[in-house]
């Protein structure tokens, strides 16, 4: 057995993001990200879940160094241990597109309208191995349309991007990644733009990817039920913050951060269109990232808010021992001694000055 465990695939610690930017005629700072950290392991699934401007995209597009030059960037970014953040644009490429591959929501806009899908993937394998002909591209390419669920690919392949549906487009975007042997695939919000049934189609193949090659996924959405349907593990964002983490259905059945409750009570459930279940909008305006609360960033929305919650910004903390539900796989912690270093439950990370978590030392 071994004696440490593997280190995880991904670590990120302290992520921070900041813009300058010009409001009117006065430079403001934009902290779009502000202290985030998490991991994942090989083929696990991470979902990010937060309003728009919660920083979920900014956060994960520093991963494979996609932040435009005017982003100031700190903290700490490992693939496989080994430190991204600060690496040129040459020695980024060796991860960019290659171990880590990236889908957005709107596929059709990745493409140039002009080229066949047959030289956008002898492009894209020739990045890998510039030896790479054509008649072999195109096999590849066969075989990796038929996996990502496209039928008649090497027909296809004659087609140019206007000539697919969004659903396509972003299996094509798929079989890409793949084509590349990538580890690690950052999803964000790629089902927004489809229907429901389409939506479900893709998320049951990045499944599938996640079994079959033990790829990890990064699957970002504003649709919390989406993401609890896909994940392992869900980070609840709010104002560039992380502020809740456990275990998917720990999250789902029992969320303790009052911003979570408040995106459950305002999502809209699958079939509820026919019952009787009102959903209730969270009131308020996101918090605004030029001028940040002093405190908790939820405190102006919050119906449970108290003097306390605009004093600081309450910090990350284990969810205190016998005050969680402590359901989540992997986090078998029942009191006192199971945290790695005293008491909480470090699988169930809260930041609400209504949980008393204690900190690990
Ligand atoms: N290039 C940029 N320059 C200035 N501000 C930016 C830039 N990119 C993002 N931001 C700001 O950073 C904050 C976080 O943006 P981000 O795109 O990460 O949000 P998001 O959670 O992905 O939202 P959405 O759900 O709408 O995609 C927002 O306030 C956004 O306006
Ligand atoms: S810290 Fe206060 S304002 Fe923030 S979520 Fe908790 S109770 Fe609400
Ligand atoms: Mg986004």
């Amino acid at each position: 057995m071994d004696e440490f465990p593997p280190a995880p695939l991904l670590e990120v610690k302290d992520l921070r993001v900041s813009f300058q930017v010009l409001r009117g005629v006065t430079r403001s700072l934009i902290r779009a990200v502000r202290g985030v950290s998490f991991s994942l392991e090989r083929g696990s699934i991470l979902g990010i879940v937060g309003e728009s401007g919660s920083g979920k995209s900014v956060s994960t597009q520093a991963v494979p160094g996609l932040l435009p030059a005017s982003a100031a960037v700190s903290g700490s970014v490992k693939y496989r241990g080994k430190e991204l953040l600060g690496l040129s644009v040459e020695e980024m490429r060796e991860y960019r597109g290659r171990k880590i591959g990236m889908i957005f929501q709107e596929p059709g806009r990745s493409y140039d309208p002009l080229q066949n899908m047959a030289s956008v993937f002898l492009e894209t394998l020739r990045n890998s191995n510039p030896a790479v002909g054509r008649e072999e591209a195109a096999a590849k390419a066969e075989a990796l349309l038929g996996e990502t669920g496209l039928p008649n690919g090497r027909e296809r392949l004659m087609n140019f991007p206007h000539q697919f549906s969004g659903g396509q487009l972003q299996r094509i975007g798929i079989a890409l990644a793949l084509a590349q042997n990538c580890e690690l695939l950052i999803a964000d919000e790629p089902t927004t733009a489809l229907d429901v049934t389409i939506q479900r189609q893709i998320v049951e193949l990045l499944r599938e990817l996640r079994k079959n090659r033990q790829i990890s996924i990064i699957f970002i959405s504003h649709d919390i039920d989406l993401v609890a349907d896909i994940s392992d593990r869900i980070m609840v964002m709010y104002g560039g913050m992380v502020m809740e983490s456990a275990d998917s259905p720990v999250i789902a059945s029992a969320p303790r951060h009052p911003y979570t409750k408040s995106l459950i009570a305002a999502s809209p459930r699958f079939g509820s269109h026919y019952s009787r279940e009102r959903l209730v909008p969270i009131p308020g305006k996101v918090t605004d990232p030029a001028r940040p609360e002093p405190g908790c960033p939820f405190a102006p929305r919050c119906t449970q808010a108290r003097s306390e919650c605009a004093a600081a910004v309450p910090e990350l903390r284990p969810l205190a021992p016998g005050t969680g539900d402590f359901a989540g796989k992997g986090s078998a912690v029942t009191g006192k001694g199971d945290c790695v270093n005293t008491g909480g439950n470090p699988a169930h990370t809260i930041r609400c000055v209504l949980e008393g978590g204690e900190l690990c030392p």
